[in-house]
């Protein structure tokens, strides 16, 4: 059985492809990832932004982003295509939350459900909400039709759970039912939210005072009147996350930890019927020479004395030959679970990837199908 070959190249450069979901665990390499696609798609002549959350700083000042910036700047790059642009930005959670607000309310309204301390707590540490948020950037973006092709990264969620459930989990919140218990007496509140809302009765905790109730109420009056436009609206991020120009790619690196992530979301992707077109195994260490391992080792040991800078080089050889032989079982036990799911595989760069040539290598390797 062969394997299929993840062709990203293709893909990027498919007017029909929109937007393109980059996912994974923690540090596997996302932030670069969705960077270095939308440079070679930019590159290939596409009007293209990347969405990053919380970039290395390196990377950040590469890409032109100096401070948080909730809009997308144009990135100082010359690129392959003339035609091509690119276009990046941080996201700002609690920003976009505000805006959310703003743009369904009247300002007077928005400017009083910004200073609700229940607001504050809600926008900044309800559970879910920078996942939320990253997507509700995303359908704004969308919305403008300013670009042909937006380039997601995710938040590093420690569950994948949180990422996908969050247009849901938050329209269900924003039903009211939540809100509703902050509206009962205090010591309820704590019973029924401390029972399964650990988190959040831990951001409750803060803010609740003799002015509590008072606030939780006005709250609520406020928040109601624009729960519809909030349910609708993330039924419309949902629905563009499942609709023909969206791909979702998971990310990850060799390791059982990491691939067992990516295997679940691999099943929640399939189970939700999101459109997902692969994984990236990223950071791989291919053999640097076509010497087999027993040959090296043999030669190694009788030049040990007489050549010893070549021998600690075939040692290098040697080394890296027996991390790839765990990073083959590692993969062929993936493979096995999802037969028919294309890979690509990047190898690593030698140093960390935070310049425009890095992320340019990157986008060689992520499109060598
Ligand atoms: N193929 C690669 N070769 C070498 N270094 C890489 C490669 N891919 C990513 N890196 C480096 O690995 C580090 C982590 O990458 P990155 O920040 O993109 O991961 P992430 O998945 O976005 O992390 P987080 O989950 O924290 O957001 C960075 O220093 C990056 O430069
Ligand atoms: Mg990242």
């Amino acid at each position: 059985m062969t394997k299929r070959v993840l062709d990203l190249g293709p893909l990027l450069r498919d007017s029909h492809t929109k937007v393109v979901v980059i996912c994974g665990s923690g540090g596997v390499g996302k932030t670069t990832t969705a960077a270095s696609m939308a440079l070679w798609a930019a590159d290939a002549g596409r009007k293209v932004a990347v969405l990053t959350i919380d970039p290395a700083k390196r990377l950040a000042q590469s890409l032109g982003l100096e401070a948080l910036d909730n809009d997308p700047r144009r990135v100082d790059v010359e690129l392959a295509d003339p035609k091509g642009e690119l276009w990046a930005m941080m996201l700002d959670t609690s920003r976009t939350f505000d805006e959310m607000v703003a743009a369904h309310s009247t300002p007077e309204r928005a400017a009083a459900i910004l200073g609700n301390p229940f607001y504050k707590v809600i926008s900044t540490s309800f559970s879910g909400t920078q996942e939320y948020m990253a997507m509700e950037k995303l359908s704004t973006l969308a919305a403008t039709g300013q670009f042909e092709l937006i380039v997601v990264d995710t938040p590093p969620s420690r569950s994948a759970l949180d990422f996908l459930d969050a247009p849901q989990r938050l329209s269900s919140f924003l039903d009211g039912r939540m809100i509703r218990l902050l509206s009962l007496p205090t010591r309820g509140v704590m019973k029924i939210l401390g029972a399964g809302f650990t988190l959040f009765s831990k951001a409750v905790t803060t803010v609740l005072g003799g002015q509590m109730l008072h606030d939780a109420a006005q709250f609520v009056q406020l928040f109601e009147d624009m729960f519809g436009g909030f349910r609708e609206r993330a039924q419309h991020t949902y629905e563009l996350l499942r609709a023909p120009g969206t791909a979702f790619v998971v990310v990850s690196i060799c390791e059982a930890d990491s691939l067992r992530e990516a295997s679940y979301f691999a099943d929640r992707l399939r189970a939700e019927r999101m459109p997902l077109a692969g994984l990236i195994l990223n950071r791989t260490h291919p053999p640097l020479a076509k010497l087999p391992l027993p040959a090296a080792e043999v030669a190694q040991e009788k030049i040990e004395r007489s050549a010893p800078l070549a021998a600690a080089v075939l040692g290098i050889h040697t080394d890296r030959q027996a991390v790839r032989a765990a990073e083959l079982h590692m993969r062929a036990r993936f493979d096995r679970v999802h037969t028919d799911l294309p890979v690509i595989e990047v190898a690593a760069l030698a140093s960390d990837a935070h310049d425009v040539p890095a992320l340019r290598e990157i986008g060689r390797r992520l499109t060598a199908a």
